[in-house]
Parts: C-alpha cells; sequence; structure tokens
C-alpha cells in the first residue's frame, strides 16, 4: 500500500516538486549553523522545501505545516531538530551520560526525549552522534560518548531503539539520525572541521563500527560529516555513502548533509561550484540538502544538461517520502501537533526523576583521599566557583530546545538538601576578556570576588569549588589547545587552598580535562559534566552520600595536552616503554600513562576483585568460554560496581591492541555482600579485521583481562584452538 501510493504521488510530481522534497531548511527559531535563508516560508508555500529544522512546539509547526498543505501536492513537512540530549527535560551531554554505563538507562532517556519532542511538533532528532574520538581538544567530543568503538556500538543501538522504538508510526516515536558519518571524531588536531586522514583498517576496525551498529538497528536516516574521508568530502564521496552504507550495510533510510556541506565542498577544493558540487552530491548517495539550496537551484539544470538522470532524484525523492509515509505523516500532517499531549508530557515529574537518576549516575568520583566524601550534613559548606549558581551551564551545550530557567542549580540543589550553605561566585570563568565575549560572560571584578571567595571559605568548614568550563567551551566549534581549568579559576582554586579548608573539586566540563596540579592538591576531585535539568540536585545527592558515586570514564583523562591522542587500546609498538632504556617509546618530560584511565571512577565503598578464572583454558573456534571473578564491596557504603572484561589477541597478522572492552556488567551490592560474575567469550568477540581484510578470528594466544578499570586488571591466558 505505501509503495502503491508512494509510487502515484511521484508519477504526479513535477521536477520542481521532487526537487522541493530534497530541500531542507532552517527556520529562524534557532541558528545551528553560519547562515539563515530568510525567505523559508516563502520556499514552503512555493513546495521548493519538504522538510524544516530548528522549528518547533506544536503551534510552531502547525502553523508551518498549514503552508505545506496549501501547496499543489500537500506533502508534509519533516521536522527535524539536535535532540541531542534530551529535549525539554535535560539529560546529561552524551559524554558525561555514557558514564552510567548504564545501556537500559541510556535507551531510556532517548525514549524520554523522543516522547518529548514528538509532542513538541517533532518528527526527527539529529542523534545518535556516534563519532569515536580520541582527542579531547575537539570540543564535539561532549556529544559523543567516548573514545571505544565496542561501548559506542552498544550505545548506538540503544540509542536507535529509544528514539525509534519498534514502531515509527506511533506517534511517539521519531526518526532517529546517525552522525556524522563518517570518522568526524578523528580531525586532525582536534580542531573542529578539520582535515581527517585514516587507513582502510582504521575505519573498520575502530570507527566505522558505530555508525553500523546504528544502521543495522534500523536508524532511519544518517547525516553526512563536515570532513574529507580519503581525501573525498564525506558529502561528495560515493564510496562511503553509496558502496560502503548503502552497498555493503543495506542502508535503507535517506541521506542528509549536515549543515552546508555540499557547498563547502568548493572551499575543500573538491569541485569549482555548486554546479559541481550538486551533481557530486547526490551521485555520491545525498539525498536531502541542508540548509545549502544546493540542489534546489543546481539540480533542475543539472537535469536539463543531462548531468543528472532524474531517476537519481526519484530515488532520493522516494526516501524521503518513504520516512514521511512511515511516520504516518500522509494520514495525518498534524498528528505531532497535539498542545495537549505537549502540556502532559513535557519534563513531568517521571521524566524529571529520570533527569536526576542519570545525572546522579553519571558523575564519576576522580579521587577521595581521607575520605572526604561524602559531606556530613551538619558541615557548614562553602561553595565557591563561577558553575556554582551558573543555570545556563547546567544544561550543557546542544541543549537545544532546552529551557535553562528550569535547570537546578549546584547552590539551589545544596540548599533543597537543606544543608547550610554559603556561596562566593570566586572568579570569572577566564580572565581572557576575548574568551569571555565568545561566551558571551560578563567580566566581574576580579579582586573583589575573590576576597569574598576567601572570606566564604574562611567562615566553613569545607569548601566546594564549583570550577571547569562554561557550557560554551565544548560543543560545536568550540576545540581549545588548552583543556586545563581556566587561569582565573586557576588562581581562585590556589588561593582558597591557601586557607587550609578541606577542598573538594566539583567539575563541571564538557570534555576530559587536564588536571595534573589539581589532582596534586585538592583531596577530593568530583567529574560532573553539565548533567541537565536535575545538575544541582544530582550533584547534592552525590556529595551528601545520598548516592554513592558509580560513574566511570569512557574517555581517558590525558595529564597535559601533550599526551594526545591517548586512549587505552594502544597498541604496543616494537619499543615497549622501558623506563630504563633510553630507546623506547615515551617522553622524556611526562610518563605514557594517563592521570585517569579510561574506565575509571571511584566509589564511597571499595570493591574488592577475587581471582579471575577460566572454565577452560583453551576454546574451539565454535566453542564459548567463561571468565568468572568474585567481588566483593568491602566498604561501608552500598553501591555499584561495573565490572569490565578487556581481551588481548597477543600474536596476530596484523597488531592488535593492548586491550579492547569486550564486556561489562554493573551490579549492585549491598555493603559486606559478595558476588561471582561472570562473562561468556565466544568466537565473535575475538574478531578483527586481518591482513586481508576479512573480519575473523585467529588461532592462537588471547589474554582475558577483567578489572574495574583499564588499567587495573588481572590478566588470564587461553588459547584459540584452529
Ligand atoms: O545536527 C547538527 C550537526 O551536528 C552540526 N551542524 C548542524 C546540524 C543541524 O543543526
Amino acid at each position: 500500500q505505501q509503495q502503491r501510493f508512494l509510487t502515484a504521488l511521484l508519477q504526479r510530481m513535477t521536477l520542481e516538486e521532487k526537487i522541493g522534497q530534497l530541500n531542507l531548511l532552517t527556520s529562524d527559531m534557532d541558528v545551528t549553523g553560519p547562515f539563515m535563508k530568510e525567505n523559508y516560508k516563502q520556499d514552503i508555500l512555493s513546495g521548493a522545501c519538504g522538510a524544516i529544522f530548528n522549528a518547533y512546539t506544536p503551534q510552531y509547526t502547525r502553523m508551518l505545516q498549514d503552508m505545506a498543505m496549501k501547496t499543489r501536492l500537500k506533502i508534509p513537512l519533516l521536522f527535524g531538530y539536535d535532540v541531542i540530549h534530551g529535549h525539554k527535560t535535560i539529560f546529561p551531554i552524551p559524554l558525561g551520560e555514557a558514564c552510567t554505563w548504564d545501556m537500559e538507562l541510556m535507551e531510556k532517556t532517548a525514549r524520554i526525549a523522543a516522547e518529548e519532542a514528538s509532542a513538541d511538533g517533532l518528527h526527527w532528532t539529529y542523534s545518535p552522534m556516534v563519532d569515536i574520538a580520541r582527542d579531547p581538544r575537539w570540543g564535539r567530543v561532549a556529544e559523543g560518548v567516548g573514545e571505544d568503538t565496542w561501548f559506542g556500538e552498544q550505545v548506538a543501538k540503544a540509542k536507535v531503539r529509544g528514539y525509534q522504538g519498534t514502531d515509527l508510526s506511533a506517534p511517539n516515536t521519531v526518526l532517529a539520525c546517525v552522525k556524522h558519518f563518517a570518522l568526524y571524531g578523528a580531525i586532525e588536531a582536534g580542531r573542529d572541521y578539520n582535515t581527517v586522514d585514516m587507513s582502510r583498517r582504521q575505519m573498520y576496525q575502530f570507527y566505522l563500527p558505530p555508525y553500523k551498529a546504528a544502521v543495522r538497528a534500523g536508524a532511519a536516516t544518517v547525516m553526512t560529516s563536515f570532513n574529507e574521508v580519503d581525501g573525498i568530502p564525506a558529502t561528495g564521496n560515493h564510496w562511503l555513502l553509496t558502496d560502503l552504507l548503502r552497498k555493503e550495510w543495506g542502508f535503507k533510510g535517506f541521506v542528509v548533509t549536515d549543515y552546508t556541506s555540499i557547498n563547502e565542498m568548493i572551499p575543500h577544493g573538491i569541485v569549482k561550484n555548486e554546479y559541481e558540487a550538486a551533481e557530486l552530491a547526490l551521485k555520491a548517495g545525498v539525498d536531502m540538502d541542508m540548509q545549502g539550496s544546493v540542489y534546489a537551484t543546481q539540480l533542475k539544470k543539472l537535469v536539463e544538461d543531462k548531468k543528472v538522470p532524474v531517476k537519481l532524484i526519484d530515488d532520493a525523492v522516494m526516501r524521503i517520502l518513504e520516512a514521511k509515509y512511515k511516520l504516518g505523516l500522509f494520514q495525518d500532517p498534524y498528528r505531532y501537533c497535539d498542545t495537549q499531549r505537549a502540556a502532559k508530557v513535557i519534563m513531568n515529574g517521571e521524566f524529571l526523576q529520570a533527569a536526576r537518576e542519570t545525572a546522579q549516575k553519571s558523575i564519576v568520583l576522580l579521587k577521595n583521599e581521607g575520605q572526604l566524601l561524602p559531606l556530613k550534613s551538619n558541615q557548614k559548606i562553602a561553595l565557591i566557583g563561577p558553575l556554582g549558581d551558573a543555570q545556563r551551564d547546567m544544561i550543557g551545550n546542544w541543549s537545544a530546545a532546552g529551557d535553562f530557567k528550569k535547570a537546578v542549580t549546584l547552590l539551589q540543589g545544596l540548599k533543597a538538601a537543606g544543608v547550610n550553605v554559603s556561596y562566593a561566585q570566586g572568579s570569572d570563568i577566564s580572565a581572557d576578556a576575548q574568551l569571555m565575549g565568545k561566551l558571551g560572560l560578563q567580566p566581574g571584578d576580579a579582586d573583589k570576588l575573590l576576597q569574598e571567595a576567601l572570606e566564604t571559605a574562611r567562615a566553613a568548614d569545607v569548601v566546594v569549588l564549583a570550577l571547569g568550563e562554561s557550557q560554551g567551551m565544548s560543543g560545536e566549534a568550540a576545540s581549545r589547545s588548552d583543556i586545563g581549568i581556566p587561569d582565573a579559576q586557576k588562581r581562585l582554586m590556589e588561593a582558597v587552598l591557601q586557607t587550609g579548608k578541606p577542598l573538594v573539586l566539583a567539575l563541571f566540563n564538557g570534555r576530559p580535562m587536564t588536571l595534573e596540579w589539581e589532582n596534586a592538591h585538592i583531596p577530593a576531585i568530583l567529574e560532573t559534566w553539565f548533567g541537565g535539568s536535575q545538575a544541582g540536585n544530582a550533584i547534592a545527592d552525590v556529595l551528601l552520600g545520598k548516592f554513592n558515586p558509580s560513574g566511570k570514564l569512557t574517555m581517558t583523562f590525558p595529564r597535559n595536552t601533550g599526551q594526545i591522542p591517548i586512549y587505552y587500546n594502544r597498541k604496543n609498538t616494537g619499543r615497549p616503554m622501558d623506563a630504563n632504556n633510553k630507546y623506547t617509546s615515551k617522553y622524556l618530560d611526562v610518563p605514557n600513562d594517563p592521570l585517569f584511565p579510561f574506565g575509571f571512577g571511584l566509589s564511597y565503598t571499595t570493591f574488592a576483585y577475587g581471582p579471575v578464572s577460566l572454565s577452560a583454558r583453551s576454546m574451539a573456534m565454535n566453542g564459548t568460554l567463561r571468565a568468572t571473578v568474585t567481588v566483593s564491596n568491602t566498604g561501608n557504603f552500598d553501591g555499584y560496581e561495573t565490572v569490565q572484561l578487556y581481551l588481548r589477541d597477543v600474536t596476530a597478522s596484523v597488531n592488535r591492541p593492548l586491550q579492547e572492552l569486550r564486556g561489562f556488567k554493573k551490579i549492585f551490592l549491598r555493603k559486606g555482600e559478595r558476588r561471582e560474575v561472570s562473562f561468556s567469550i565466544s568466537v565473535d568477540d575475538l574478531k578483527f579485521y586481518d591482513r586481508d581484510m576479512q573480519y575473523v578470528a585467529e588461532p592462537g594466544e588471547f589474554r582475558v583481562q577483567i578489572g574495574p578499570n583499564s588499567r587495573d586488571v588481572q590478566e588470564v591466558a587461553f588459547d584459540l584452538k584452529p
């Protein structure tokens, strides 16, 4: 029925109407790229635009849909938006949420985002972002789940399931869009929009699997990336969009560009003008042009000049119409514009509770010397720092429709918990006037702020420093060459340290930071990311021991920027580091290991790991193996522990990493409780792209590593038999 309806519709469409379906324009409600087209409403009315992004609310989308209903064929508009970590109820930034290591929860937050977005007029989210990233200078690491491929695959699947559910025609589901295809996370030097250069092996092994997992999970759409892939911009890359995505992976949905990516192939130096750009993009496999108007202005001429067959345009149109059909828009173009549903659904108590729980679980305890945390409820707390009461920062970057005025700051959270707290801002985010300007922040009087802070600190029993980045310091177009705490805040830290008061550092940030000094001088460090609508309550819960922190990092924290790129699944090299041998792979001025490794995170309790045992010391190609460890809660609090399984292939036809995450179990243990945790290892866990790029497992020695993080593992060997 769908096919019959859409084929008949396509037959009635003029070439102009077809091209209109490929044209995606931004509304003026939000700006997410370098330029805006003023007359987008005119384009809707004339049938020259088939989809709109950056527009939401039932009223506004209804008004625009009304315009589409006035066109000759009444083809409904598709409404897309960056619903990245929640729509109205904002969850922690994805990098923070990943630290929950809770796949069910991550699926649930996508489900809630879809519930809210679809109630607010939206059909399509530009999420999940699954770019693997090993360079924290890149601001967009905030939007992804970190450096690990296997972990990224699991989250990609969970997110697609959460957004799309099992039935896209249900009015509370939205189309997912896996982005940015591909390799955007590997831009050189972490500078946004920069060049990527990578071997096919590296792509297949480490960077492509999360996109593929999202596609295989049924992601309805894919967004191209800004960068080049093997010398050709992703948006004009036939190998990437057609050979790999459609032919090899079987992707059936539609491909949209990123903001003006077709136009950007001109400065990339691949095409001379928009005419050539449109031809290259369409032939490569791009269906929808985001904001570039290149298809709108060039495709007709390309058809007339016989450069582009209409069949290619028809195929692209069909894929877009199919998505609209699946959403039920041809039956009722207004089914997502329901003011009553929006009022009932958006930011309801249950969603806010989920936001609080997610934020609690995303918090990572990095250090807790002398059990300074949790704080005692009778302690007088001085909360100091520019992020202690900064509402806008709580919901972080890419919180699109999020209303920061509804976000809970740490000061508010502590007050709501009923503790004795006094607050002083202490410093600006940065002493750099230019940066402050870019962030839209007004500088204060540095001396006065500092004096107030010192007085507040002196009058307290314990100081909580709320420091880090303002939300605009990570995210898109927010790369940093120095990922430390900015100088103005460093000075504040040093001065407060002199008061001799016990210090807790609560970090707010969208990326791993360099924290050598802080780690050396501050007894307790809590990574809270940008925790979303309920950030302040969640952090207060953790500080006060109402929630025992359980988050584990999914991206390595380097000691300094010189160590970047740094990631846990590194290879051995031919000259592995040996401190006593000059001619081995190391630095003169910094150790090789990071400050906080992948998978790391402390708890208020302690967990002891028994010896790791294997069900056998060898495994057949079609067999399985069980690895078991007993974990005991040996401390004074109940708590979660994430037991991690890594594997190493010792000798193979291509060199393999020293460890790769292949499983984890998140368990809850009451104090004194112990549990046996076991993992089943099959041959699929041992596969990789071999010398001939075949995905196989090779016989030989493997090592199983189990532990609380990627560094502190116990290793046991087994053989894979031919
Ligand atoms: O979805 C985003 C993308 O991640 C970056 N450029 C703009 C798009 C739409 O807002």
